[in-house]
């Protein structure tokens, strides 16, 4: 009769990438132990940090979520949420799950809306950039806030939910372009340079499926809505071609992350340093250009003119 790995308990998963049959009980340590792991190996965290954690509502931040604020008082630091009104009309019931986990835990947290602080949403700004993905205007949106609330506040270090598989999908679309100065954005830990706070990566290394067992497994108030903007995201297309590639070939998406990591750390910093950064002339935050992409979708959203 099959068993756990570790007990005799039945196993409730097979992990095909480790050859791991673990029991509920198992899988979960395992899970939160990754996870550990993650954030020793790449030094993600000191005692006494202020941490500022992006939640989404969805599985993955959610998750990480649950498991920092597990750490919290092992590794010393203190946890904050961060949740991002970013005004879509059709797609609104992420706001209020963040909230219930927040209270459910007892980590403070604000719920940052766009509209009020910067006159626009992103249905705004979508209707008037009609050339461009939703998405990439999102992205630019939400790391900004995201990193100028981190900075206002004081935090050491900003986490977000980005997984093995957002983050080994990002990597192939980047690479078969050739972008590699994109490649450092996706390390596990960004430094802090100039106004750019820290950013951590706690489950680089999680397979998005281990996460999803484990949230259902622990029951967590998860937002399972779509955006509505979503379908438009090429990067899940990507994703896609990584989970085919996976499934022939399992541990290719965690090989493929550390042996890609390894190539390109050494020149992470060169890259990094050569990027002529400005100041902002609107906002003062750091930019390649004159005024950073923000502040230009700001800008040209509350003219509200037409950008084809
Ligand atoms: P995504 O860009 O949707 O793949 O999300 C990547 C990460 O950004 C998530 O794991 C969260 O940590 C963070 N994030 C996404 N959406 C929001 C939001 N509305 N508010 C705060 N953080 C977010
Ligand atoms: Fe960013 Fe939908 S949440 S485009
Ligand atoms: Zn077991
Ligand atoms: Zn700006």
């Amino acid at each position: 009769m099959k068993r756990c790995f570790y007990c005799t308990r039945k196993p409730i998963v097979y992990l095909r990438y480790a050859d791991l049959q673990l029991c509920e009980i198992h899988f979960i340590n395992y899970l939160e132990n990754r996870v550990r792991k993650t954030i020793e190996k790449y030094n993600m965290i000191k005692s006494g940090d202020k941490i500022l954690i992006a939640v989404s509502g969805g599985k993955d931040s959610t998750t990480l979520l649950h498991i920092l604020y597990k750490l919290a008082k092992e590794y010393n630091f203190i946890l904050h949420g961060l949740t991002i009104d970013l005004g879509i009309e059709r797609y609104r019931s992420y706001i209020q799950v963040a909230i219930n986990n927040y209270k459910k835990l007892g980590v403070n947290y604000t719920i940052f809306d766009l509209k009020k602080e910067y006159g626009f949403s992103l249905d705004d700004a979508v209707k008037v950039f009609t050339n461009r993905k939703p998405c990439s205007i999102c992205g630019i949106i939400k790391r900004y806030i995201i990193n100028e609330y981190a900075y206002d506040n004081n935090f050491d270090r900003i986490a977000t939910g980005h997984t093995l598989d957002d983050i080994t999908g990002l990597l192939l679309f980047h690479i078969l372009r050739g972008n590699i100065s994109y490649l450092p954005k996706l390390s596990p830990v960004l430094e802090t340079k100039h106004k750019m706070v820290t950013r951590i990566k706690p489950l680089i290394e999680t397979y998005e499926k281990d996460i999803e067992l484990y949230a259902r497994l622990k029951s967590f108030s998860i937002d399972t809505n779509k955006c509505p903007y979503y379908h438009n995201a090429i990067i899940s297309f990507y994703k896609r071609i990584m989970d085919k590639i996976e499934r022939k070939s399992p541990s290719t998406k965690i090989l493929f992350l550390r042996s890609t990591l390894k190539r390109i750390n050494p020149y992470v910093k060169g890259i990094l340093e050569i990027q002529n950064i400005k100041m902002c002339k609107k906002c003062g935050m750091p930019t390649t250009k004159e005024i950073c992409s923000f502040c230009r979708i700001r800008q040209v959203t509350l003219n509200g003119q037409q950008v084809k």
